[in-house]
């Protein structure tokens, strides 16, 4: 079947420039209206506890302005919560923070924290806000993610993204394309993001019954060349010819 598959830019990346020098620029607002000019279907930022890039006032103006949807990123923090159910962005995807990370570096473990997660998805589901829950490709995580009642979950592609070699990047591959099936088969959507570029794309596009991916560094990296309009077309052609 074809089902057009979605494209979220994260645009955190910018957020961390303009953070390098603490200026206004480059605008994350103007940054978000070019993805959308160039076909991106939501805009994707995290909302991290320490700030790092993305601030409070970024979310409250990026809801304020966007034409399409907005996915917040955040960990399961009471404040970040109070923050999220204030901006009721249309889908908020929960993650795991580490203050030393660089980037987030493994999915949540919900078979850990169940009881913090679904009270999590409750309290955002309240105000209408779907969730989406970042974790490995493990079925005994899919089947937690089931119980906490979430709409969606999106799959860590960053194992196969890092694989080194033919073989063990089709072993990681093949792990995201077994976890996107049973996701769906438990009636999960399935999304899909990190470590996604350009070339390892054309595996991702093997994954089943995917509905959108969220991709940043990437793209913003191949803005400074051409471009974020450019950058993003470019994304949203290699996303085209997706099959579920
Ligand atoms: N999805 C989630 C949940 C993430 O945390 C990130 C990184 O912020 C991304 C997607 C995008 O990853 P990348 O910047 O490697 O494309």
């Amino acid at each position: 079947m074809r089902k057009k598959l979605l494209l979220g830019v994260n645009i955190d990346h910018v957020a961390t420039l303009r953070q390098a020098r603490k200026e206004s620029f480059p605008d994350v607002v103007e940054a978000a209206k070019a993805c959308e000019r160039a076909g991106a279907d939501q805009i994707t930022v995290h909302l991290r506890e320490d700030r790092r890039h993305v601030q409070d006032k970024d979310v409250f103006s990026l809801r304020k302005v966007l034409k399409k949807k907005l996915n917040l990123e955040m960990a399961c923090y009471k404040e970040i919560i109070r923050i999220a159910r204030k901006v009721k962005p249309d889908q908020a995807t929960l993650v795991p923070e580490k203050r030393q990370e660089v980037t987030t570096e493994g999915g949540l473990d919900i078979i850990k924290n169940l009881d913090t997660v679904t009270r999590t998805v409750e309290k955002l589901n309240q105000k209408g806000i779907t969730v989406s829950l970042f974790i490995d490709p493990e079925f005994d995580q899919i089947e937690m993610a089931v119980r906490t009642g979430a709409q969606y979950i999106e799959i860590h592609t960053g194992s196969y993204a890092n694989a080194r070699g033919e073989k063990s990047r089709e072993i990681e591959l093949r792990k995201c394309i077994d976890a996107a099936a049973f996701a769906n088969a438990l009636g999960m959507g399935v999304n899909a993001g990190h470590g996604i570029d350009y070339e390892n794309i054309k595996g991702i596009l093997r994954m089943p019954y995917l509905h959108e991916l969220n991709i940043g560094f990437s793209l913003v990296a191949k803005a400074l060349f051409t471009g974020l309009e450019k950058a993003v077309r470019l994304m949203v052609q290699k996303m085209k010819y997706y099959k579920e």
